[in-house]
C-alpha cells in the first residue's frame, strides 16, 4: 500500500498538550510541541475539560510583548494555571482564584509598593555582597560531591538543596527548616507529579497552602519580637502607605520568596548539569574561561527556562495573528517556547555559553520580571565556576527523570558518575 494513512496525517500535537504533565514533563516532547505551536499555531485557542479556556502564545516577540505591558495585560485575577476544580476551592476558601496574593499575582498600584518593600535586597549591588557566602556554599556542596565517592544523583544530593539554603540564609531561617520548606515548595510546584503530590484532589492543595502560612506566621511573630539583619525581619515589620502590611500579603510573600527563590535555581543547575554533560566542548569553555561566568549562567537559565508559564488577563480587545483575543480573556505565555524561538535566537537548540544573554526570556519581561534574577545568575555560576576547574570526567550513570508539571519544571534525578578533585 502506498501513500499515508489518515493517522499519519493527524497533527503530531494539539494545542491542549500544554496542559499534559507527561508532555511537559520531558524535555524533548515539551519542545517539540512548542516548535509545532510557534510554527502551525502560534495564538491556540485552548481547550479543556478539567481547566477554563485561554490563549496559548509561543513565539518570542508575542510572549515578550504581553508580558511587558502590564496595564494592558493584568496578572490577576488568574496567574497560573490550575483545574477549574481547584480555583474553585481557592475561591471559596480564599475568596480569589489564584489563593494566594504575591507579587506575582498583583497589578499595579498595589505590586509596586509591595515590590519596593524588598527591592533593596535584590539590587545587583546588594546580591554582589554576597558572592563570598554563596562562593562558600558552592564549595560546601562540590565538597559534598566529593565526599560521596564518585556517584551520586546530582539533582536530589546537590541541585535540590544548595539554591534553598542560600535563600533560607537570606531569610534568615535556619538549617532545619530546610527540609519542611523543600517538602512544602515540591508539593507546591509539583502538583501533577504523583511523587511529589501530598495526596489526590483540591483539599491537599489547599492544605499544603495552609502548612506553608502557619510555618510562616510563626516566623512573622518571631521577627517582631525579635528583630535581626535578615529578610525574615524586613517582611515581618514592613509597612505600606503608613500601615504594617497585613497578615495574608506578608505569608504570600514570605511563600513567593522562598519558593520562588530555590525550585527554580535547583532546577536550572540540574538541566544545568546535564546541558554540560551532552556538550562537553562548553564545558570545558566555562571551565577555562572564567570571564564568561555571568553570561553562560543566562545562557543556562535560557536553556533550562524552568518556569513553564505565567498568565495574563487583557483588558481590551486584541488581533493577533489572525485571532481575536477579547477582553477578560486569558493567555498563557511559555517561556521555554519564547528562549527556543529560531526568529530570535540563531540556533535555538544549541547551547551556547558566549550568546548574547540578555535576549533570554526566561526571568520574564516588564514590571514583574523576576526580583531575584541576580541572584539566581549568581548561584548558578558561583556552583559551576566551582565545580568545573575540579571535575576530572563526569556521566550518567543511570535514566534522568523529570518533574511532571506545567508550571515550574526540571528534573527530579539526574544519577552521575564522576571524578572530581
Ligand atoms: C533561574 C531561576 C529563576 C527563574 C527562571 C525565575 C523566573 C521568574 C519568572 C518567569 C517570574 C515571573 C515574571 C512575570 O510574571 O512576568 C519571576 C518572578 C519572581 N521571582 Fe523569579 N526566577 C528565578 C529565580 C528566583 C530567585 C532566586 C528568587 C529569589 C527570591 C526569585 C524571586 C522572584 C519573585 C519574588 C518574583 C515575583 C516578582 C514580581 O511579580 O514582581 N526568583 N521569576
Amino acid at each position: 500500500m502506498t501513500g499515508a494513512t489518515p493517522q499519519q496525517q493527524q497533527p503530531p500535537f494539539k494545542p491542549a498538550d500544554v496542559l499534559d504533565a507527561r508532555i511537559m514533563g520531558d524535555e524533548r516532547t515539551m519542545y517539540a510541541l512548542f516548535d509545532y505551536l510557534r510554527s502551525n499555531d502560534p495564538v491556540a485557542r485552548v481547550e479543556h475539560p478539567d481547566y477554563r479556556p485561554f490563549w496559548s502564545l509561543s513565539r518570542y516577540d508575542d510572549i515578550k510583548r504581553i508580558g511587558s505591558e502590564n496595564d494592558r495585560f493584568l496578572s490577576a485575577p488568574r496567574t497560573v494555571l490550575v483545574p477549574a476544580a481547584f480555583e474553585e476551592a481557592l475561591l471559596e476558601r480564599f475568596g480569589t482564584r489564584n489563593g494566594l496574593e504575591t507579587l506575582i499575582h498583583m497589578d499595579r498600584p498595589k505590586h509596586l509598593k509591595l515590590r519596593r518593600v524588598t527591592r533593596e535586597w535584590f539590587l545587583p549591588r546588594s546580591i554582589a555582597s554576597l558572592t563570598a557566602e554563596v562562593q562558600a556554599l558552592s564549595k560546601e556542596f562540590v565538597d559534598k560531591m566529593q565526599d560521596m565517592g564518585s556517584e551520586c544523583d546530582f539533582v536530589r544530593d546537590i541541585a535540590l538543596l544548595y539554591p534553598l539554603r542560600i535563600i533560607l540564609s537570606i531569610l534568615g531561617l535556619p538549617r532545619e527548616a530546610e527540609a519542611t520548606m523543600l517538602k512544602l515548595t515540591q508539593e507546591l510546584f509539583g502538583g501533577q507529579d504523583p511523587s511529589l503530590q501530598r495526596g489526590e484532589g483540591e483539599t491537599a492543595g489547599l492544605e499544603v497552602l495552609n502548612d506553608f502560612g502557619a510555618f510562616f506566621s510563626e516566623v512573622i511573630e518571631d521577627r517582631k519580637k525579635n528583630p535581626k539583619d535578615d529578610l525574615a525581619t524586613v517582611l515581618a515589620n514592613a509597612e505600606v502607605d503608613g500601615e504594617p502590611m497585613n497578615v495574608l500579603d506578608q505569608a504570600s510573600y514570605f511563600i513567593i520568596t522562598a519558593t520562588a527563590g530555590h525550585d527554580t535555581t535547583s532546577a536550572t543547575i540540574g538541566g544545568g548539569m546535564k546541558a554540560l554533560l551532552e556538550y562537553p566542548g562548553q564545558l570545558a569553555l566555562w571551565r577555562d574561561r572564567p570571564d564568561i561566568d555571568s553570561g553562560a549562567a543566562r545562557e543556562i537559565i535560557r536553556w533550562v527556562s524552568p518556569v513553564r508559564h505565567m498568565v495574563r488577563t487583557a483588558t481590551e480587545d486584541l488581533e493577533l495573528h489572525g485571532r481575536q483575543i477579547r477582553a477578560g480573556d486569558n493567555i498563557a505565555l511559555w517561556y521555554p517556547a519564547a528562549n527556543r524561538d529560531p526568529e530570535a535566537f540563531d540556533h535555538p537548540n544549541r547551547l551556547d555559553l558566549q550568546r548574547d544573554p540578555k535576549a533570554q526570556l526566561a526571568f520574564g519581561y516588564g514590571s514583574h520580571m523576576c526580583l531575584g534574577q541576580h541572584l539566581a545568575a549568581l548561584e548558578v555560576s558561583c556552583f559551576f565556576r566551582e565545580l568545573l576547574p575540579r571535575l576530572k570526567h563526569m556521566e550518567l550513570a543511570g535514566d534522568p527523570e523529570w518533574v511532571k508539571a506545567i508550571f515550574v519544571g526540571g528534573l527530579k534525578s539526574l544519577p552521575v558518575r564522576y571524578t572530581l578533585d
